[in-house]
């Protein structure tokens, strides 16, 4: 399994779209996250209500932020648009697009989170790993919950609750989720399970317009 290696600072926070709904929101983001520090339960319960109110605003992401990716790392044309990224990588904010009828691996984030339901609806099955974690590539699982998302709602990760997940669309157009993490989720090296075989294996799954920092230094090797 891959190390879970600290990524490097980035040389500034970096904005992948212009939307002044958006700079508001992460300047909550960052007042909260800082002052709640040491509880991240109240990191979440104080950022919902501002989460809220920009998943009722439907204008402020454009179109190309909301499209499936035919080349998705994660299979099944997902696109993870990276949407901010804070320059020590405290905090990642992308929409998901999961076309009609796909599934997300099952899946971790390790961090805090916030998801919510920008459009369409979604299934999301919840797991937790009730084994130690001794046995190299194995991993048994047990479902939690089944969730049917609706347009608005909001749930959320606080690992080890809620943090193991696999989200199906069920809407006849491709769901998209906006998601708040409190790492630089598509960059860091998590986990892919895979119940049926109890099996685990390590997973990054980058982003659909924004490399990670190996593949930015191979792009400059080629200058
Ligand atoms: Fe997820």
């Amino acid at each position: 399994m891959k190390n879970h290696t600290i990524l490097e600072p980035l040389r500034e926070d970096q904005w992948f779209i212009e939307s002044q709904e958006l700079r508001s929101f992460v300047a909550k983001v960052s007042e909260i996250s800082d002052r709640t520090v040491d509880d991240r339960t109240q990191t979440l319960a104080r950022l919902e209500p501002y989460f809220q109110e920009l998943l009722v605003q439907q204008e402020w992401l454009p179109q190309k932020f909301a499209q499936v990716n035919p080349e998705s790392r994660m299979g099944g044309g997902i696109g993870q648009w990276l949407l901010y990224r804070a320059k020590d990588r405290s905090v990642s904010i992308f929409s998901l697009v999961i076309p009609p009828g796909s599934t997300t691996p099952v899946h971790d984030h390790l961090a805090w989170g916030l998801i919510g339901l920008y459009k369409g609806n979604q299934e999301e099955t919840v797991y937790r790993r009730v084994d130690n974690g001794d046995a190299q590539e194995h991993a048994q699982l047990q479902i939690t919950e089944v969730r049917r998302l609706q347009t608005g709602d909001i749930y959320r990760l606080l690992p080890p609750d809620g943090d193991i997940h696999a989200v199906k669309t069920t809407s006849q157009s491709a769901s998209v989720s906006i998601h708040i993490l409190g790492n630089d989720t598509g960059c860091i090296w998590r986990h892919q399970f895979i119940p049926e075989s109890h099996s685990v294996k390590s997973f990054r799954s980058g982003y659909s317009n924004a490399p990670c920092q190996e593949e930015e230094e191979k792009e400059h090797a080629l200058y």
